[in-house]
């Protein structure tokens, strides 16, 4: 049986592919998703979101914004690696999709709620949205069966140098997430950087020839471009579709059940994520973090989602 999951994200260029991994793998059962600021602006990513799914045909999965800046920061955005909509590149229709009124915090507690079997959340931008969820509702917990969040690193950041920006941009809801005792899946950058768009990723996706892989290719154009003068990538890394994978087919994104905690107070390195691989602090294991990729698998499967698609 699929599994029923929501995906809570921030579009986002990686977010789009996102949603439409989450949409059309098979075993998976999108049952909404939710909006939050993070790569831009609320009203923004919220656009963004109705937009994708309007791209792909995707009509029956409701839409729902929820937080506009983190829990007590003010919200910074990546308008350097996704442009000033958020979204640049492609021409972005109107979106022929509604925005659910209930707002992302109530629609997430009803789709749970409601569902007879506990679902995945899998958070793809900062975790304001699960944070609040999680503290105005806590009964709601044993509904959720996991959290699998795109965000941190076991090694260095891209926003600052030992902070992912999904992480920094909102740290103290990251660690409410994390403290909330739910099992957590940890998807950063260390494994990201292995889903890079190559020429040949390109290709094979603007082979597909439908209109979702057209906008995909002029997503991926713009993406490369902002990585190539922001980071002196050669190719983009996709980050956002590797958590989706990881709830689709674990044995793509091998885990490691260790320590994570998150840094909250560093002059330095505010937002990283202090992943205790070899048990230095000797704290109890609290996430299950990912080490690897299994690349050309997770292509194949971002191929044939996109074929799906309209
Ligand atoms: C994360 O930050 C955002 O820019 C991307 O959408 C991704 O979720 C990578 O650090
Ligand atoms: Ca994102």
């Amino acid at each position: 049986m699929a599994v029923p999951v929501i995906l809570d994200c921030d579009p986002g260029h990686d977010d789009a592919f996102a949603i439409w991994l989450a949409a059309g793998h098979p075993d998976l059962d999108l049952r909404g998703i939710t909006t939050v600021g993070g790569n831009g602006q609320l009203a923004q990513t919220t656009h963004n979101a109705r937009v994708i799914c309007t791209v792909a045909g995707i009509k029956d999965v409701p839409i729902a914004a929820g937080a506009d800046s983190p829990l007590i920061r003010t919200l910074q955005t990546a308008w350097d690696i996704h442009g000033a909509s958020a979204l640049d590149g492609p021409v972005l229709p109107e979106p022929e999709v509604e925005l659910d009124p209930r707002g992302a915090v109530a629609m997430l507690r009803e789709l749970l709620d409601e569902s007879a079997e506990p679902l995945v959340l899998i958070a793809t931008g900062p975790l304001t949205n699960v944070a609040l969820l999680l503290r105005l509702h806590p009964e709601i917990q044993p509904k959720i069966r996991e959290i699998a969040w795109m965000g941190g690193s076991t090694g260095r950041g891209n926003v600052t140098p030992y902070a992912e920006f999904n992480c920094w941009v909102d740290p103290e809801a990251a660690a409410v997430v994390l403290a909330s005792g739910l099992r957590f899946s940890m998807v950063g950058l260390n494994v990201t950087h292995q889903a890079l768009v190559t020429e040949e990723v390109r290709d094979r996706l603007a082979a597909i020839g439908n209109a979702t892989s057209a906008f995909a290719v002029d997503l991926i154009d713009f993406f490369r471009a902002a990585y190539q003068v922001s980071e002196g990538m050669a190719a983009p890394p996709l980050h956002d579709p590797v958590a989706v994978a990881l709830v689709a087919a674990s044995s793509i994104v091998p885990t490691a059940y260790t320590r994570l905690d998150i840094e909250l107070h560093g002059t330095e390195t505010l937002g990283a994520t202090s992943v205790d691989l070899h048990n230095k602090l000797g704290r109890p294991a609290n996430a299950h973090v990912a080490m690897a990729l299994d690349a050309p698998r997770f292509w194949d499967m971002v191929e044939a989602a996109i074929r799906r698609m309209r």
